[in-house]
């Protein structure tokens, strides 16, 4: 029996959005990457947002929310994510296993809905994984639901959310595991003149640009965080994050990013490859 899913009230004009990434969990509450165990970061990161008292009408995350590939995974995300009390969405990314995620979290209470009103705005979830690769990539389908979306609601400002940022970061090892059609998507995205916003996760880095007419953004993952434009695989010690986002009305939107102080969770530095 598919359980009910939380929505936002969507009435306020303003929408409050809180993201969240490559949350990494392992089918061990205890499993580390590269020495962070990532149920101990994520669960200080929920603690830090309830502490802070922000208000948010739901929970976007961007993917990799599993390490392992692993049932008990997404069972431990969907029990953690509860505390929020708040609607969740999310997309899939390359350490996920897309299929098993939709048949899980529909019986869960993570919403498995791949298309979002709410106010002025919209949100379209897109599949950029590739089985087993790091790499990511938008199949057509994907392109044309997204169009569908955007001429169906042509007065609705656009959120894509996508787990691989379209976009090169300046890292030559972190480039190479880009979406790899990203010239493609790019160029569709652009001229669908109603899409404001890519959200993405995968580079665990904050990245926040403007091409063309539409800002990509990129957030630190809730577990380690990749040194930016670094050649070689290196990670940095800054802690634990999240966004925050303020979509207004017109389109425009604020955000900020948050993190846990550094020093409570620091990766083996020591380590080569990811
Ligand atoms: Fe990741």
């Amino acid at each position: 029996m598919e359980t009910a899913f939380l929505q936002p009230r969507c009435d306020s004009g303003q929408i409050s959005v809180l993201q969240l990434t490559d949350i990494h969990l392992f089918a061990e509450e205890s499993g580390n990457l590269l020495g962070v165990r990532t149920a101990e970061s994520f669960k200080a990161v929920l603690a830090s947002i309830l502490n802070q008292s922000m208000p948010f009408d739901f929970v976007l995350v961007t993917g990799d929310i599993s390490q392992d590939y692993s049932a008990e995974s997404y069972q431990r995300f969907a029990h953690m994510i509860a505390l929020l009390r708040a609607p969740v969405f999310f997309v899939p990314g390359n350490h996920d296993d897309g299929p098993l995620m939709y048949r899980m979290f529909s019986n869960l209470g993570v919403n498995t809905q791949r298309h979002l009103v709410c106010g002025n705005w919209q949100f379209v979830f897109l599949n950029s994984e590739v089985y087993a690769v790091p790499h990511g990539w938008v199949q057509r389908s994907e392109l044309s639901f997204l169009k569908e979306c955007c001429l169906n609601n042509p007065h609705l400002h656009t959120m894509i959310c996508v787990h691989h940022l379209p976009l090169l970061v300046g890292s030559r090892w972190l480039d190479t595991q880009t979406m790899h059609n990203q010239d493609e998507f790019n160029a569709f995205v652009a001229r669908l003149p109603n899409v404001r916003t890519v959200l993405c996760g995968h580079v665990h880095q904050q990245v926040d640009v403007m091409q063309g007419a539409i800002r990509y953004l990129a957030s630190p993952s809730t577990s380690i965080q990749f040194e930016p434009l670094s050649h070689n695989f290196s990670l940095d010690l800054h802690g634990p994050g999240w966004r925050y986002l303020t979509l207004n009305i017109d389109g425009t939107l604020e955000t900020q990013v948050h993190r846990l102080p550094q020093g409570r969770f620091i990766p083996d530095t020591g380590v080569e490859g990811y």
